[in-house]
């Protein structure tokens, strides 16, 4: 019966609620959080809109497969990635991942995951650009399918805020939390294509009928007050109808969400704070954990098995 009793208590029950925690490479890679914040440090201070970057990237990942990186596979002759599907095609910041990815393996091999790599870099990006400071658990594992049919489930910009709604409740996101992660276009660009035709402020409506008539790929800045602060300035333009998505415009129309926008339009505090705790919280959704999926050694490419 003691053994019984060890064997569950030491081996079984672990892998059963296995999880993320704080400081997951404490031991294994005591420097992975600085090499982390020392390559996103450098590239920030030469560009800016990487926070932006990294924070779609996290979304656009996290919400297809978990944030198991998937998005990260590069296609091959034998299989269409997630990268490849339709919107996914402008997300950027893959060269970033390989540089902290290549300080890293060089540190400490087959060790820190491609998905915690993303988490880590996201939120050291959000600190840089004026957003909250918070602690990101570890211990995700890589994902082993990225399939390009997969990202078609993601909503477009164009989407009904039921529909939203519904999407983010699947992956346990309450409609607060929801309306707390779009904040994230507090910083950033669209292109054309993700324009709304008709923008509620008439001075900002012409101005980008012109930028997209000159240039069909042109991109305009999500929030178009503090483009590259992460703050809640987004909430406050589209209470003024200068959203320039019909799903960012939406938010502050629709009943079920705009009581949070004014909430977070009239207190900075209230946001960052909320927002600190939905992204870790997206950052938990459907990860693998334990001995479950793997750790890249490229995050383009999946080990080779033998
Ligand atoms: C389902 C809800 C969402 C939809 C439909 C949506 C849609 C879009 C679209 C169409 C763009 C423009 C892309 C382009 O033109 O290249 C965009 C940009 C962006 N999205 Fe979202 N988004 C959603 C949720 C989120 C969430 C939850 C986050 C992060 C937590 C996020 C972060 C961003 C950022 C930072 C950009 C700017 C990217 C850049 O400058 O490269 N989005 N989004």
């Amino acid at each position: 019966m003691k053994q019984i009793s060890i064997i569950l208590f030491f081996f079984i029950l672990p892998l059963a609620f296995a999880d993320l925690q704080l400081g997951f490479y404490a031991s294994s890679c005591r420097k992975a959080e600085s090499i982390v914040n020392k390559v996103v440090q450098k590239r920030f201070n030469r560009d800016k809109s990487i926070t932006a970057a990294l924070l779609r990237m996290h979304f656009r990942d996290c919400f297809v497969r978990g944030c198991d990186a998937s998005l990260l596979i590069d296609p091959t002759k034998n299989n269409t990635s997630e990268k490849q599907t339709g919107a996914n095609a402008s997300v950027r910041g893959y060269d970033l991942i390989d540089d902290v990815k290549e300080a890293i393996e060089a540190t400490c091999p087959s060790t820190v995951s491609c998905s915690d790599i993303i988490a880590l870099l996201t939120r050291d990006a959000v600190a840089l650009s004026g957003g909250p400071k918070y602690n990101v658990p570890t211990g995700r594992r890589d994902g082993l399918v990225s399939n390009s049919i997969d990202a078609n489930i993601l909503p477009g910009p164009s989407s009904p805020i039921p529909q939203l709604t519904q999407f983010f409740a699947a992956k346990g996101i309450t409609t607060e939390e929801m309306v707390t992660l779009l904040g994230a276009h507090t910083v950033g660009v669209a292109h054309c294509g993700f324009f709304a035709n008709s923008i509620g402020d008439p001075a900002l409506n012409t101005k980008l009928v012109n930028l997209c008539k000159s240039n069909t790929n042109g991109a305009a800045f999500l929030d178009q007050n503090t483009s590259f602060v992460v703050d809640n300035e987004f909430y406050k333009q589209i209470l003024l109808k200068r959203g320039i998505m019909q799903i960012d415009q939406q938010l502050a129309l629709d009943k079920s969400t705009s009581t949070f926008v004014s909430n977070f339009a009239s207190n900075g505090d209230k946001f960052v704070k909320s927002f600190a705790s939905a992204m870790i919280k997206m950052g938990k959704v459907g990860v693998l954990v334990g001995k479950e999926g793997e750790i890249r050694k490229n995050c383009r490419v999946f080990n080779k098995r033998n």
